[in-house]
C-alpha cells in the first residue's frame, strides 16, 4: 500500500484496538433535515471530539464542520436521488475526487445496490472511484444496502455485497448487522465497519449490536442515528468507543454511558439553523 493510502487508513483505524468509532452524519443527502439533524452543525460539535471518523458530504463538511479540527473525514460521494422516489438505487457519483482532495478528506464513500435495478450502475461507478481514489492515495468505502434494500438484510445478501464491493477494489466496507454476521466478516478481506440503521428501542439495544459486531470482527462502527437521535448522543458515544476499542461487554459499556448521562450530556436543545 502506498505511504499515503496506508497513511489514511492508520488515521481512521486507531493503534491499539485497530478499530475505528466512525459517526455518519450524511443522512441528509437524500433523507433532508431529517430528526435531530435540522441543525446539523449544533448535533455534530459535542460529537467532534469522541468520533475517530465523521462522515459527511461536502455541502455539511463545509458549513459545519470548522476547517479547524483534525478529525478525520469520511466524504459521502454518491446521491441525487431522494427518498421520495420509489427506487433509491439510481444513484451517481455526485462529488468528484478532485474536490475530495481538494477538501483534504481521509477517505470516501459511495453506496452500491446489488440487487437492485441500478445495481450494474452502482458497481460501475465503485470501480471508476476506486481508479481515481488509488490514483491519489485516498481509499474508498463501499456502502452496501442502503434504503429498501435493507428489507434483503441477511448474512447471505450482505455477504455476498460486502465481497463485491472488496473484489472491485473497496479499501473499507460498511454494512448493516444480521443474523450470523460472523459469515459477512469471513467472506470479505477488506475491513468491514457496521452501520446502526434506523434507531433501535433503547441505549441497551445499540450497545448490543455493537458487541455482536465487534464479536463477529468487525473493525468497527460507522454509525449516525442511533447515536445522535439518542437523548444522551455523547454518553452513547463513550460507550460504543469502551466496546469498540476497549473490548467492553454491553454491561460495562451501559456502565459507561449511565456515568456519562450522571455527568450531564444530553441531546443538543434544538437552535435555529444558521
Ligand atoms: C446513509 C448512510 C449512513 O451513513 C449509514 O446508514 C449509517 O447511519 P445509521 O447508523 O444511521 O444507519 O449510509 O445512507
Amino acid at each position: 500500500m502506498e505511504w499515503g493510502m496506508a497513511n489514511r487508513m492508520h488515521r481512521m483505524f486507531q493503534p491499539g484496538s485497530g478499530n475505528a468509532v466512525m459517526v455518519a452524519v450524511d443522512h441528509g443527502y437524500f433523507m433532508g433535515p431529517t430528526r435531530r439533524l435540522e441543525n446539523v452543525r449544533a448535533t455534530i460539535a459535542p460529537l467532534i471530539p469522541y468520533a475517530d471518523v465523521l462522515g459527511v458530504t461536502r455541502g455539511v463538511l463545509r458549513h459545519a464542520i470548522d476547517p479547524a479540527a483534525t478529525t478525520p473525514i469520511l466524504l459521502r460521494v454518491s446521491g441525487g436521488v431522494t427518498v421520495l422516489k420509489e427506487d433509491l438505487s439510481h444513484e451517481e457519483i455526485i462529488t468528484s475526487m478532485e474536490d475530495a482532495a481538494r477538501l483534504g478528506v481521509c477517505a470516501v464513500a459511495l453506496s452500491v445496490f446489488v440487487g437492485a435495478p441500478h445495481e450494474h450502475e452502482s458497481l460501475h461507478h465503485l470501480s471508476q472511484l476506486i481508479d481515481a481514489g488509488e490514483a491519489c492515495g485516498i481509499p474508498v468505502m463501499s456502502i452496501t444496502a442502503v434504503g429498501k434494500e435493507l428489507e434483503k438484510r441477511d448474512a447471505r445478501y450482505l455477504a455476498l455485497a460486502c465481497r463485491v464491493s472488496a473484489e472491485l477494489g473497496a479499501r473499507m466496507v460498511k454494512t448493516y448487522y444480521c443474523d450470523n454476521f460472523e459469515k459477512v466478516v469471513e467472506g470479505c478481506p477488506v475491513p468491514i465497519v457496521c452501520a446502526g440503521g434506523p434507531k433501535l428501542d433503547s441505549d441497551r439495544a445499540a450497545l448490543e449490536l455493537a458487541y455482536g459486531a465487534i464479536q463477529a470482527g468487525a473493525h468497527g462502527l460507522d454509525m449516525g442515528r442511533n447515536i445522535w437521535q439518542s437523548d444522551h448522543p455523547v454518553a452513547m458515544l463513550k460507550g460504543l468507543r469502551a466496546i469498540v476499542h476497549e473490548k467492553a461487554t454491553v454491561k460495562e459499556a451501559l456502565d459507561v454511558l449511565e456515568a456519562e448521562k450522571k455527568a450531564g450530556s444530553a441531546a443538543p436543545k434544538r437552535a435555529a439553523a444558521p
